[in-house]
């Protein structure tokens, strides 16, 4: 029987799925939504019901799956109502932008017997499927190097959703990272991170990343991802066999059409999407591995390689969670640019939005976010970025003694004062600490 599909979110990879439905017999597009009536308006022309709002689209008893193809910050909300609802799930890549979302996903689509299905449209492409008899015997695999490399703005649509940290989940690593390692783990099993290195522009969004993993069996694994690649794009994979010979899988060969390979990796996404519900199902796995990977890779990441010549990253676990905000609070900043800590101490960190606040002004306006611990000794500076996961949360604008010598309140300058719940923190999560833009005050003392 024909798997009768909704689709939520009619922007740029909207075609792509769109024109495979005719070639894949077992599923029809029976309706769409997206927030934006010109981009539902054509379909209702053509007789493919149209909404404006996803719970309608879910409510309807005659849709068996949904694909989830809205910006990456949505994905988490509407796969949860999606499979509440009772539809199976195809699910945009990164499933979640934050891993304990992505296990909750997976628990939900267990207990509820619903298919959760990620798109992970690279594994479909014809040059990287050619290569992978070649590539079934792991023994003879000595090292293997990927390069995923674009400029973002021109893969992005008219909504900016990509260049905010919070709405994309960093930068490259949070988006491209997924495709990337879902297609080595293909080949290479599972991964584990091993070093990261991330550059950030001004805006916080991580424009380049360096990820060294390892396979289960040791085979060293190296990731390249670049948003400002100014020459196009490259997406390749380069195999180094103990023998000395080389695999070279060019994902673009034969693709001069700008995202040309996409059509027919599309159509493979929906013809293995039906024919896995009628398998019986997944339930996300593949989907959190890669969010494990991403979220592991910010872990690890150190200082960028401008900074690391001058002092180290300062990574912190969260250890209490605070939800409060004050307008009122009164903190005033010591004179003091830095702060040393050490191993297993706790901090407070509060944001505000009172940036240009210096050295002896009072700060009013605060959300509080908790307490972290230290990890590592180190210095904690004025223009330290914080960064959680691939969000940076904002830089350290100065410090409060007044419960010192219990804890420094580390004050924080971000857009507006937030709460963990704003954040999205949770216990046990990493909060690091990396060295921002040198400053004249704080270099030449
Ligand atoms: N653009 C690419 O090159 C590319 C490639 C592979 C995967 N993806 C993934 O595909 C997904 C969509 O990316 P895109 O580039 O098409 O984004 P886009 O911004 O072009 O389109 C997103 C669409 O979702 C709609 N939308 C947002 N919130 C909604 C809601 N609550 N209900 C209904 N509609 C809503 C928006 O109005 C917009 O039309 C993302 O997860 C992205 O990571 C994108």
């Amino acid at each position: 029987m024909t798997m009768r599909i909704g689709m939520i979110g009619m922007g740029v990879i909207s075609k792509f799925y769109v024109a495979g439905f005719p070639r894949v017999d077992e599923a029809k597009l029976v309706a769409v939504c997206d927030l934006r009536k010109e981009r539902v308006a054509p379909f209702e022309a053509r007789g493919i019901d149209a909404t404006l709002d996803y719970r309608e689209l879910l409510a309807r008893a005659d849709i068996d799956a949904v694909i989830i193809n809205v910006p990456n910050d949505e994905h988490y909300a509407i796969c949860r109502d999606a499979l509440a609802a009772g539809k199976h799930v195809c699910c945009e890549k990164p499933l979640t932008i934050r891993r304990a979302d992505a296990e909750r996903l997976v628990d939900q689509a267990r207990a509820g017997g619903r298919t959760l299905f990620t798109a992970f449209h690279r594994r479909y492409n014809v040059n990287v499927v050619r290569a992978l008899p070649q590539l079934a015997d792991r023994s003879r695999i000595a090292a293997v190097t990927a390069r995923y490399l674009e400029r973002i703005e021109e893969h992005a649509g008219d909504d900016r959703w990509y260049l905010d940290s919070r709405r994309c989940g960093g930068g490259c690593l949070a988006d491209n990272g997924p495709n990337v390692f879902d297609t080595l783990a293909s080949f290479l099993g599972r991964l584990d991170v091993t070093r990261a290195a991330v550059e950030r522009d001004g805006a916080g969004i991580d424009r380049e990343a360096d990820v060294d993993l390892v396979n289960e069996g040791g085979i060293p694994v190296h990731v390249r991802l670049d948003w400002a690649y100014p020459r196009g794009e490259r997406k390749d994979i380069e195999v180094s066999l103990k023998s000395g010979e080389r695999i070279a899988i060019d994902m673009l060969a034969g693709f001069d059409e700008f995202k040309g390979s996409l059509w027919h990796e599309y159509e493979e996404i929906l013809r293995d999407f039906v024919a896995t519900i009628r398998a019986g199902g997944c339930h996300g796995e593949d989907g959190l591995d890669a969010v494990r990977l991403v979220s592991d890779a910010y872990a690890a990441e150190g200082p960028s390689r401008a900074a690391q010549a001058r002092k180290r990253a300062v990574p912190t676990t969260v250890v209490k969670l605070l939800q409060h905000k004050r307008s009122d609070r009164g903190f005033v900043l010591e004179r003091h640019a830095t702060r040393c800590v050490r191993a297993g101490e706790v901090h407070e960190l509060v944001t505000t939005d009172q940036a240009t606040a210096g050295p002896g002004d009072r700060v009013d306006r605060v959300g509080f976010l908790g307490f972290v611990e230290a990890r590592a000794a180190g210095v904690i500076e004025r223009g330290d970025l914080v960064v959680h996961g691939g969000t940076v949360i904002g830089r350290v604008l100065g410090f409060d003694a007044c419960h010192f010598p219990n804890h420094y309140n580390v004050l924080v300058a971000a857009a507006a004062p937030l709460t963990a719940g704003e954040l999205g923190l949770v216990v046990e999560d990493t909060v690091k600490f990396l060295p921002g833009e040198p400053s004249p005050e704080i270099e030449g003392r």
